[in-house]
């Protein structure tokens, strides 16, 4: 089967895995955080590799696993440019296309549910012939459709999205919703246009005083999952600051996983200070971004005489924190040490470029800054 339709019973989610049969490469959409083991499993037992993670929207019901699926597989993070998802590495807009192997999609912008929902469309040559496909998320459901209730909703354009963007897709179109709740997996465009019972036969004003009467409970987990959610699945406490950095450690302030590092990074939170040599640099590539402050140089691997004021004129900048990040995690804690003896708020990045350590702490999963999907540049 593909796409592979997968189910999240707490949320009613589906996930959905779409891939390439010539080259396995993979494409994911909408994955739930507590599913994240099952979606491994299921892209190794299919042997395919992932290249991107989209998200339809900032969900409400759910907590996305986006960035930790990106670091442990190296995939990308891709999700409609409307949602302000601080994390993602390509925002989308109407009509971008993100290609898997030899297969496309196409970002629909379908708002209404959320002002930056997106729908895409997958167009696949078979030897049965071209088959449709359309990931609704919330916008389109079976026999129903997303509220508008919350969090930027608006009912005149979501019946917009539906019939002007939505039904004007070909009738046989297979529809893959964002979720259901009494088991049925999927539709067609003809289908919904002949008998959704929200949007069928009804005007738009029917529609918007449909909507605007519904009276629907607030999602359980809404304030919990939509801040995780603009971050790419990485949970905040009500202060903004991300629930899972590790504790503090011995000498320097904490061990901060990768994800958490390029979060802070992004909010301007904390500096990234790259810790390698010139040459690891040169050779194996680096953080867009990162300041390069080597702890020690080649020949010989010495000590970097310049470190100690490396770190001073960094402290008379504005005094935020330092995210030390090495190869594997070893010299970071040692520059790390150094700079907070220094009066720096300093952290270790766990593991570094290259560790293999997961962000739950685990050993023997390939991680490390340039396999999570985290970015990185070669010269
Ligand atoms: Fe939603």
């Amino acid at each position: 089967m593909n796409p592979i339709q997968l189910f999240d019973p707490d949320s009613c989610t589906y996930t959905y895995v779409l891939f390439d049969e010539a080259s396995r490469e993979a494409l994911i959409i909408d994955p739930v955080d507590v599913q994240l083991e099952r979606d491994l499993t299921v892209l190794r037992e299919h042997d395919l590799r992932l290249r991107w993670v989209l998200e339809t929207h900032a969900h409400a019901d759910h907590i996305t696993s986006a960035l930790w699926l990106a670091e442990h597989t190296g995939a990308l993070t891709a999700a409609p440019a409307a949602c302000g998802i601080v994390t993602v590495h390509r925002p989308l807009q109407h009509g971008d296309e993100v290609t898997f192997g030899s297969q496309r999609v196409r970002a629909l912008a379908t708002p209404g549910h959320t002002a930056g929902s997106m729908s895409y469309f997958w167009e696949r040559a078979t030897s049965q012939g071209v088959q449709r496909h359309v990931f609704t998320g919330d916008t389109l459901l079976i026999d129903g459709c997303g509220r508008t209730d919350f969090q930027s909703g608006d009912a005149a354009a979501l019946y917009r999205s539906i019939t002007e963007v939505l039904f004007a897709l070909p009738d046989d179109t297979v529809v893959w919703p964002g979720h259901d709740y009494r088991g049925r997996t999927h539709s067609t465009i003809g289908h919904e246009k002949a008998h959704n019972a929200r949007v069928a036969g009804r005007t738009l004003d029917e529609f918007v005083a449909l909507m605007n009467g519904l009276n629907l409970s607030r999602p359980r987990r809404m304030d919990e999952a939509v801040p995780a959610n603009l971050h790419g699945g990485i949970r905040h406490d009500a202060d903004g600051a991300a629930l899972d950095a590790p504790q503090p450690a011995d000498g320097y302030a904490g061990d901060v996983p990768p994800a958490v590092a390029w979060d802070w990074v992004q909010q301007g939170r904390a500096v990234l200070v790259d810790v390698r040599t010139d040459a690891e640099r040169e050779w194996v590539g680096y953080v867009p971004g990162a300041v390069p402050l080597a702890w020690k140089q080649w020949p010989g691997m010495q000590p970097n005489p310049g470190f100690d004021d490396g770190v001073r004129s960094l402290l008379r900048g504005d005094g935020r924190p330092l995210l030390m990040l090495c190869r594997s995690g070893a010299r970071s804690i040692a520059a790390a040490r150094r700079a907070t003896e220094l009066g720096a708020t300093a952290y270790n990045v766990l593991e570094g470029f290259e560790g293999d350590l997961d962000e739950h702490g685990q050993r023997g999963r390939r991680g490390g800054w340039r396999y999570r999907g985290l970015p990185w540049r070669q010269n």
